[in-house]
């Protein structure tokens, strides 16, 4: 254990930066969030408290944030913000029981921070600016933190997002259990975009914003490479975990339109396989699945097809094309494996909450996002252990991805309409005009959580709620956390 007592002395460091204050968000908003004076602490607890189950491990990985250069095109070298100089930054592969160990050295020029997109995680861990102050340029955070889950999950920074991100701060993370079904092999597809210029730079970020739907880009990519070609044996069958780490572009995901098996969701596995055509991926959004097999000779597009999210119908959009080699031996075991989602409420038990996504353009033209009527939605707080059943209101007239931090829910029901399969999501499309009823309950861990739209321009212009989440008969356990 005493290996890790060098971290708890960087960390202790780390918690300088406190007192400077500077903010960043990209200049766009005014700054409402701000972790309390309980923080350090939160966080120092947090850190201690992370240890592995027995036979389990620490898994360390040094993030350094820098910029260098890419070639998002072949032969074309575009300036970017990468993790460990690789756009994605590494994918980071534990098992459950695992502690992650992620020591994040700023070398931008601004500050940043990181979030874990789907993890169950302790409040103080989870990288946004209502739990810590951002890391400045030139210093080091330490994340720590159990994995309490299996899935295929993604780390973001949590930082003046549409920028940051665009520029190329996102990562995978998977997350096994003891027991998985067994492929030929196993790839992990980050599906992301950039709108570069003339030049092949990133062009000038404002240009996006001012975009009512979000910034969509003009190359589409697939791990950190304009339309990859992927080679695939004949007869084999792959486990593919695909993340759309995109700002604003949906992917309604088709492979050489045959039909394919999914395996699980944002939140893990599925209770039993499904097998589909499409699958609608809006930013944020993960998807678990088995492709194949495919016969030697075949070229598979894997694409996004048509879908109007309320910005128009695009075309059949290509991220990469799969060319299938000779036959080779297959190995896979039984599709099948032991999880029982059950349910946490009926679909028509009464809503405990509203959260209403909506859009108002301002005297200047400008759109302000908004939920319940405002910008950075202060919610009531959740009680640890109580069912919530939030029903989610889209009056806005383009779809909006609902995430919420650090806590899985089910889809009740979309549109009054039960979905295709049960499971576990920290994020789910709320089409325009429509409503989603969700439920969900807070595991024991208070703090201060969010949710919010994961079109980045969208939360960055304020589309969020952010809420306290508290333990019974214990109200002012995370109070004193409010914003200004
Ligand atoms: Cu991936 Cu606050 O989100
Ligand atoms: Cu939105």
């Amino acid at each position: 254990m005493s290996q890790h007592h060098e971290h708890q002395a960087h960390s202790n460091h780390d918690h300088h930066s406190q007192s400077h204050g500077a903010r960043a968000h990209g200049g766009h908003g005014p700054v409402v969030h701000a972790p309390s004076g309980a923080a350090p602490a939160d966080y120092q607890r947090a850190y201690e408290q992370a240890e592995p189950e027995p036979g389990g491990t620490v898994v360390r990985v040094d993030l350094e944030a820098r910029e260098i250069d890419w070639e998002f095109v072949p032969g074309r070298t575009t300036r970017v913000w990468a993790f460990k100089g690789q756009v994605p930054g590494p994918s980071i592969d534990a098992r459950v029981g695992d502690v992650l160990e992620v020591r994040l050295t700023n070398r931008l020029s601004e500050p940043t921070t990181l979030h874990w997109h789907g993890l169950r995680l302790p409040a103080a861990m989870d990288g946004t600016d209502m739990v810590q102050h951002p890391i400045l340029p030139g210093e080091t955070f330490t994340y720590r933190f159990k994995l309490l889950d299996a899935g295929t999950f993604w780390y973001h920074t949590h930082s003046n997002e549409p920028v940051q991100l665009e520029r190329g701060l996102y990562g995978a993370l998977a997350v096994r259990a003891a027991e998985e079904p067994v492929f030929d092999r196993e790839r992990v597809l980050v599906l992301s975009d950039v709108t570069l210029d003339g030049s092949g730079q990133i062009a000038a970020s404002d240009d996006g914003r001012e975009r009512r739907g979000g910034r969509e880009g003009n190359v589409r990519l697939v791990n950190g490479t304009s339309e990859p070609e992927l080679m695939m044996w004949g007869g084999q069958v792959e486990r593919w975990r695909i993340i759309n780490a995109a700002s604003s572009r949906y992917v309604r995901l088709a492979i050489g339109q045959r039909p394919f098996r999914v395996l699980g969701t944002g939140g893990g596995m599925l209770d039993a396989p499904t097998t589909t055509r499409d699958v609608l991926l809006t930013p944020g959004d993960r998807i678990d699945v088995a492709v194949g097999p495919f016969e030697p000779g075949e070229v598979i597009s894997v694409l996004s097809e048509p879908y109007d999210r309320g910005m128009g119908e695009r075309s059949a959009e290509l991220f990469a094309t799969v060319r299938i080699g000779p036959a080779a031996p297959s190995h896979c075991s039984v599709l099948d494996w032991p999880r029982e989602i059950a349910p946490l409420a009926e679909r028509d038990a009464a809503p405990t909450r509203e959260v209403a996504f909506s859009e108002r353009i301002d005297v200047h033209g400008g759109v302000t996002f908004l939920i319940n009527g405002e910008q950075h939605y202060r919610a009531d707080p959740v009680t640890v252990g109580e069912l919530q059943v939030w029903d989610i209101v889209n009056a806005s007239s383009m779809d909006h991805p609902f995430h919420l931090h650090g806590f899985f829910f089910q889809v009740l029901e979309r549109n009054g309409t039960p979905p295709a399969y049960r499971s576990w999501e920290d994020t789910v499309n709320v089409p325009a005009g429509g409503r989603v009823r969700i439920a969900w309950v807070a595991d024991d861990r208070p703090g201060e959580w969010m949710y919010h739209c994961h079109i980045l321009e969208h939360h960055a212009a304020g589309m969020m709620g952010h809420f306290a989440v508290v333990r019974r008969g214990n109200d002012d356990d995370a109070s004193g956390r409010s914003t200004a």
